[in-house]
């Protein structure tokens, strides 16, 4: 006998599957495509568990006959292509007719679905691939297939799979690219009850999809994008320079509708956002490339994820035209001859003179028009859009040392440029308060302050919380603080935290000694630390400093929480500038 064998049905299913379905977001992703391609109007996805129990998805397509729903649950069964050359003709997201039974072969599986005008429904149950059971059921008015216990029968898929909550996430993500490419589709998905993606169809408003989906924060900053040349042609929104992600999670590029991850395309958008954008930032967009179907090749994916552009250089050089152009034509340009960083610069100096001439006149404090260096010669720096650290809140990573130290205001403040040019306005005291509290935090835990060298440090103090001070003492001395009695109501302090010892001892000492816990006590050591006489930094102490803040735990709560005073982006400045 023979070594070679037919595998069976059950298992090819199974093998496709492990290509096809890699987790529950793979289901979204194959099942919604599906309702699309049936017309569908509405889609609704609802996911228990992550979609790691359940998921069920429900359009309001054009449904299936007994016949071919039964026929749907075979592989390389389709209605989406009938020949060789249908294959250079694709404009539906499926056409290999595989992910239906590759579902039903890796999970408990059953659809429901009847054709427009059917008294009855067909259901169709599967358990791992085994043999369909067929019944009647009332109509659902399109299709609606539940998967429940996804791999249950292939326990070493289902070992690979994440937590729920990043399980979830990549469920949002499957189906927000495909809303994204589709806003004449509603699309909706829900999470133990709760509505996650609530996008209805917004045919004519594309916009409005994606700030529906990528967040509304986003939709005054988009730029239309519209080129067309030699038969390419690319469309969509490009969010502007000011609005960036540290990660190319919010680089969106379809072809022909169809999301995909290309590299040559990844990197014609990000050379053409390269003057624009400060290193480690991406830009946002949703960039739509349609070309003739002959002229790609969607078959050489197995999830369908990448293409092949039979003369990728042309795609590429519209999608850079495109992006350059609506760049170039940004609404903050006024000056289509000069290079972007120089004109925003222009008009950034100029708004940072009046925001500073005003500041000192409602400050009645004098201003030194030298202290700020030129920023004409700056280049732009990261960004990361609108958004800025609130109070006692942890800021973006990074966001400290992109600062540039620009001078200080009214010997209180320190401004500085921040990410793509918006003004920044630091209070210093707040700076040392947090960095102190960092550090003080750190060496408590490692029983550092108890244990540190004595110094140079001498100091008396003479008041009436003497004896509650002194009774204190312990706690005081684990906090790096101590005390001895000197005779009547006078103290001797022989050691402080080193950043305490320009301070006014009277000032914080009853209330450290009167703190109910190590965390109140070391809140107020700092506050001390921070009130102290600011004395002259050099840029080169601030840009440690600022590096420093960094890597500093802002969930500690500091008294004087808020560093960031004030951070207006240059698009704010910019619009007060032009009110005049
Ligand atoms: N929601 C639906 N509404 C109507 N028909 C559907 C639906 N889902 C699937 N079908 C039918 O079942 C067929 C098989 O679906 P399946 O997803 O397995 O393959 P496909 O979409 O043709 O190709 P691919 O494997 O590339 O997704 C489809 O061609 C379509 O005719
Ligand atoms: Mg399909």
């Amino acid at each position: 006998m023979g070594r070679i064998r037919r595998l069976s049905d059950e298992l090819i299913n199974q093998i496709a599957a492990g290509e096809v379905v890699e987790r529950p977001a793979s289901v979204v992703k194959e099942l919604a495509e599906n309702a699309v391609d049936a017309g569908a109007t509405t889609v609704r996805v609802l996911l228990s568990e992550g979609g790691l129990s359940a998921i069920a998805v429900i359009d309001d397509g054009h449904g299936m006959s007994r016949e071919d729903a039964i026929l749907s649950l075979e592989r390389h069964a389709t209605s989406k292509l009938r020949d060789k050359d249908g294959l250079f003709q694709i404009r539906t997201k499926g056409f290999r007719g595989e992910a239906i039974p590759s579902i039903a072969s890796v999970s408990r599986f059953t659809m429901i679905t009847s054709e427009a005008d059917a008294l009855v429904a067909t259901k169709i149950s599967i358990e791992g691939g085994g043999a369909p059971v067929v019944e009647d059921a009332p109509p659902p008015g399109g299709t609606r297939i539940d998967v429940v216990d996804l791999f249950f029968n292939v326990p070493a898929r289902r070992k690979f799979l994440k937590r729920e909550s990043t399980e979830l996430t990549h469920c949002e993500e499957a189906l927000t690219r495909l809303a994204l490419a589709h806003p004449e589709v509603g699309f909706f998905l829900e999470h133990g009850g709760r509505l996650l993606i609530s996008s209805p169809a917004t045919p004519q408003r594309p916009r409005e999809r994606i700030a529906a989906l990528l967040g509304s924060e986003v939709e005054p900053h988009l730029l239309e994008i519209d080129e067309r040349r030699l038969g390419v042609h690319v469309h969509g929104f490009i969010a502007s320079p000011e609005f960036t992600l540290p990660t190319a999670r919010g680089l969106y590029t379809f072809v022909n509708r169809r999301y995909v991850r290309d590299r040559g395309v990844n990197s014609a958008v990000q050379r053409s956002f390269q003057d624009s954008l400060p290193p480690g930032r991406q830009p946002v967009c949703a960039i739509f490339i349609d070309v003739d179907p002959e002229s790609v090749d969607v078959n050489v994916h197995p999830q369908k994820l990448e293409v092949r552009f039979s003369d990728p250089r042309t795609t590429q050089d519209a999608l850079a035209a495109a992006v350059s152009r609506a760049l170039k034509a940004a609404p903050w340009r006024q000056d289509p001859s000069m290079p972007v960083g120089d004109a925003l610069n222009a008009h950034y100096a100029q708004a940072v003179d009046r925001f500073l001439s005003r500041a000192n006149e409602l400050s009645g404090l004098p201003f030194d028009p030298q202290a700020p260096p030129s920023v004409m010669d700056q280049p732009m720096r990261a960004s990361f859009g609108t958004a800025r650290p609130g109070i006692n809140e942890a800021p973006p990573p990074g966001y400290f040392s992109q600062l540039k130290y620009l001078g200080e205001l009214g010997k209180r403040f320190w401004v500085c440029e921040g990410p793509g040019g918006s003004l920044v306005v630091l209070d210093p005291r707040a700076v040392r308060e947090r960095i102190v509290l960092d550090s003080l935090r750190a060496r408590f835990r490692e029983g550092a302050l108890r244990e540190a060298p004595q110094t140079l440090f001498r100091a008396t103090l003479t008041t009436p919380d003497a004896k509650a001070i002194l009774a204190a003492q312990d706690r005081l001395a684990g906090w790096g603080v101590e005390v001895e009695a000197f005779g009547g109501e006078t103290l001797a302090l022989t050691r402080v935290p080193p950043e305490l010892e320009a301070t006014e001892v009277a000032s914080w000492l009853p209330l450290v000694a009167a703190a109910p816990d190590d965390d109140a006590a070391l809140s107020e050591l700092a506050f001390a630390a921070g009130a102290a006489p600011l004395r002259a930094v050099t840029h080169d102490e601030i840009r440690k400093l600022l590096a420093q803040l960094d890597d500093a735990d802002f969930s500690a709560r500091a008294r004087r929480a808020a560093v960031v005073v004030s951070d207006v982006p240059l698009l704010d400045l910019e619009a007060q500038a032009d009110r005049g």
